[in-house]
């Protein structure tokens, strides 16, 4: 188990460059499964779900090299093999490659999916759009098997604009003969880099970025080369830990467009921009104020910036009220800030967090990824040491965090 031991930090200071998104990458590597040959993906980041996502491409025949931030995957021999527990219990976005293997092989058949326990997180929708496009399914002993040969299109609506479903029925419908309409869809920026990747394979997709999503079916789609976009959480955790420590940093690799519920929420507790092409700098030279966030699907705020934002509110002024609408279990990390002094209580889905807290440094754990960056947000504005256990998490999504934290005057350090 690794640790990351935070000693009480200056104000962040300095630039840092921005990785590829974690959310964009994962699903646009098994969209690669929709072609027969030598796709090359730039941007991608060193992060631990995307080696996880790798391991499963191979399992399913791919040939898959690293070259700098770049990956480059080969899927002439990919086959429609059993995923295992063993490799979709550790990532959620596992289940993303039978979209496309019911697409190519017209099968699938793979582990239920993992990854970090912030609900219950059920496939049924994406098995919905399945079934619409003329699938079958069983599960059987933990594995969802499903079969469909000549998939035909359909309008599909979904009971909640799922990223994960909006992009597993994008990819199963890609090469099915005919029309098909994903109805309250995500319009998340990862869904419109998976629709421009597939476009670029010679997809006909209309309408990512919208509530309503048309897929014109073609006969096949062929290898590119695709730059994946910029990582908009990560580029969030930056912002909320330079505004919490009362920093100045500027962010390279940045698309605000993306981030404009983030911003203008941190401009709400205080924080000022400088915007340059694709750099942002962001400093906090006023009193911090509370805010209320609820999250939202895109263009909402983000459920993944919740607790890094929960971290920044218990430190400014006045009383702050954050809810959770798209993941029914995201308040765990709460009791690990409030072992460091903070003052958050929480009844459902909604927490009230009374700023004006000292946070005092303490020995506290991760309970998953993002909880994890709200931990060290914490430790980085808190008086004395902070150790936060189970590290790993942290690296699923965030590439050299340490270093970059280091590289921006914070005294941190990761203990393996
Ligand atoms: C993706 C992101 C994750 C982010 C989430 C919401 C990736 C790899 N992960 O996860 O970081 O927090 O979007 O922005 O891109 N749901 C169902 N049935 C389904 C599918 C989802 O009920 O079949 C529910 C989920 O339990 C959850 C909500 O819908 O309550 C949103 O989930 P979804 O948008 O699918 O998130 P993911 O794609 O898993």
């Amino acid at each position: 188990m690794s640790k990351i031991v935070i000693n009480s930090s200056n104000p962040l200071n300095g630039k840092v460059e921005i990785s590829g998104a974690k959310n964009s990458a994962l699903p646009i590597i098994a969209a690669c499964l929709l072609t027969n040959g030598r796709n090359i993906l730039e941007n991608i980041p060193d992060i631990s779900d995307i080696r996880v996502m790798c391991e499963i491409m191979q399992s399913l025949g791919c040939d898959v090299k690293k070259e700098g931030d770049s990956l480059i995957i080969d899927s002439a021999n990919s086959k429609p093999n059993i995923v295992p527990y063993e490799l979709t219990g550790k990532i959620r976005a596992s289940f993303l490659v039978s979209g496309p293997l019911i697409a190519r092989f017209g099968k699938a058949k793979t582990a239920l999916p993992g990854g970090c326990s912030i609900g219950t997180r059920p496939v049924d929708l994406h098995l919905k759009g399945f079934v619409s496009l003329g699938c079958h399914y069983e599960i059987d002993d933990g594995y969802v098997d499903i079969s469909g040969n000549k998939l035909t299109g359909k309008v599909i609506y979904l009971d909640f604009p799922s990223v994960g479903a909006t992009q597993n029925i994008m990819m199963a419908s890609v090469l099915a003969s005919g029309k098909t309409v994903i109805e309250n869809c995500a319009s998340e920026p990862e869904i419109c880099d998976l629709a421009d990747f597939l476009n670029k394979c010679g997809a006909d997709i209309n309408g990512a970025g919208t509530d309503k999503i048309t897929i014109y079916g073609v006969d096949k789609l062929s290898p590119v080369r695709h730059r994946i976009i910029p990582d908009r959480i990560e580029a969030g955790t930056f912002m909320t830990a330079a505004v919490a420590t009362g920093g100045r940093i500027t962010l390279k690799n940045v698309n605000l467009t993306h981030l404009s519920s983030v911003t203008s929420k941190l401009s709400e507790i205080g924080a000022s921009f400088n915007e340059f092409s694709d750099e942002l700098t962001i400093y906090c030279d006023r009193t911090t104020k509370s805010t209320d966030i609820k999250t939202m699907p895109f263009p909402g705020f983000p459920t993944d910036m919740q607790s890094q934002i929960a971290a920044l509110l218990c430190n400014v002024k006045g009383t702050s009220v954050i809810t959770e609408t798209v993941f029914e279990n995201r308040f765990m990390y709460i009791p690990e800030l409030i072992r460091m002094n903070a003052d958050i209580k929480v009844d459902g889905r909604v927490a009230v967090i009374n700023g004006n807290s000292k946070l005092v440094g303490a020995e506290v754990s991760a309970t998953d990824l993002r909880a994890g960056a709200a931990l060290v947000i914490a430790g980085l504005c808190a008086k004395g040491r902070t150790i936060i256990n189970n590290a790993e998490y942290l690296k699923r999504g965030y590439c050299s965090f340490t270093k970059k934290l280091t590289d921006l005057c914070a005294d941190i350090y990761i203990e393996e």
